[in-house]
């Protein structure tokens, strides 16, 4: 038999293999040329980037927790005009196919970024970063309100000239309702999903352990939620091409995101354990799908069996 095909559609984007990086766990993809080459990787989503440079939140920013960590990093990033000069010529050298992730504290600084995009050879696609509060509307998380999430995406879809991924949270009461929602509004696909928001205390000083108090879940811990999460929304939105993230470690983790019904993984805190993760996966895949006897990773995006078809 020969080698399996891994090449998988994101809309109008060809990934070459469906394992990507995650957002804000690979930086801008320099720090990582000497463990991995970037033009192999299916996709780099690189970290989200503001309309102006941020300093992100005071430390401590990282905690340990069982089978995972808790980050309030606070979108620390050189801004967008700063990134387009320094970061993306050397992607583009690299040959990398490069996913910009957006951020902004209103629809305007999320807009004005992704105009800034426009046109930018380099740029495949933007991934829209949901789990951002929206300071006119109270502070609340855009990602948690399928109306704010819509209303985010209509304005980024109106001036982006590539596919737009909207990033959601599990943290939403009805994530199925916010998917619709931002599809409706223009997105081309999704991507399930962020971390989840978490606390943890010393238990002697009484300290809450992060400066900022509450911080974003990731790594294996998440895992079952964000698979969940990515049939969820498959089985509601069957044509909408999906990146399933959350405690990617192994082949098996990758199989079963996309027997869930994604398109595309993102590996984040597994690569913080294993710099060569997106290799080790793609590689993995592919003898995966081979010892199973599948000829395309496409043949097994959607396949879960549950209890009602089993
Ligand atoms: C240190 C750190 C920084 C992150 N920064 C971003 C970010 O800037 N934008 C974003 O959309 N997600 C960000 N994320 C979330 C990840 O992209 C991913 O959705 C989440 O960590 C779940 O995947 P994982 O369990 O494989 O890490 C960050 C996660 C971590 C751990």
């Amino acid at each position: 038999m020969s080698a399996p095909d891994l090449s998988v559609d994101l809309a109008d984007l060809r990934l070459d293999n469906p394992i990507a990086t995650a957002s804000g766990c690979f930086a801008s993809g320099r720090e990582m040329d000497r463990f991995v080459d970037v033009g192999s990787i299916g996709a780099v989503v690189v970290k989200s980037l503001t309309k102006a440079p941020r300093k992100g939140l005071p430390t401590p920013r990282m905690v340990e927790t069982p089978s995972g960590m808790l980050n309030a990093i606070g979108l620390q990033n050189p801004g967008v005009d700063a990134w387009l000069e320094e970061d993306l010529p050397w992607l583009v050298e690299h040959g990398a196919t490069t996913v910009v992730s957006v951020a902004g504290d209103t629809v305007d600084d999320f807009a004005h970024v992704a105009r800034r995009l426009r046109g930018v050879e380099g740029v495949d696609a933007i991934e829209v970063n949901l789990s951002c509060p929206n300071v006119e509307h109270r502070g609340l998380v855009f990602a948690l309100d399928p109306a704010a999430s819509a209303e985010l995406i209509r304005a980024v879809a109106r001036v982006a000239d590539v596919p737009v991924l909207a990033k959601l949270s599990a943290d939403a009461s009805d994530v199925v309702a916010v998917a619709s929602a931002v599809v409706e509004a223009g997105a081309d696909g999704l991507t399930l999903i962020n971390t989840i928001l978490g606390m943890a205390i010393d238990p002697v000083t009484g300290r809450a352990e992060l400066a900022n108090t509450y911080g974003g879940l990731s790594g294996p811990a998440i895992r079952p939620v964000a698979v969940r999460v990515v049939h969820q929304v498959h089985s509601a939105l069957p044509e909408v091409p999906i990146v399933g993230c959350g405690g990617v470690r192994t082949v098996e983790d990758v199989v079963q995101f996309l027997r869930a019904g994604a398109s595309a993984v993102a590996v984040g805190t597994g690569g913080f354990v294993d710099p060569f993760a997106t290799e080790t996966l793609r590689d993995g895949l592919a003898a995966w799908l081979t010892e199973h006897r599948y000829a395309s990773v496409r043949d097994i995006i959607g396949t879960v069996r549950t209890g009602q078809d089993a």
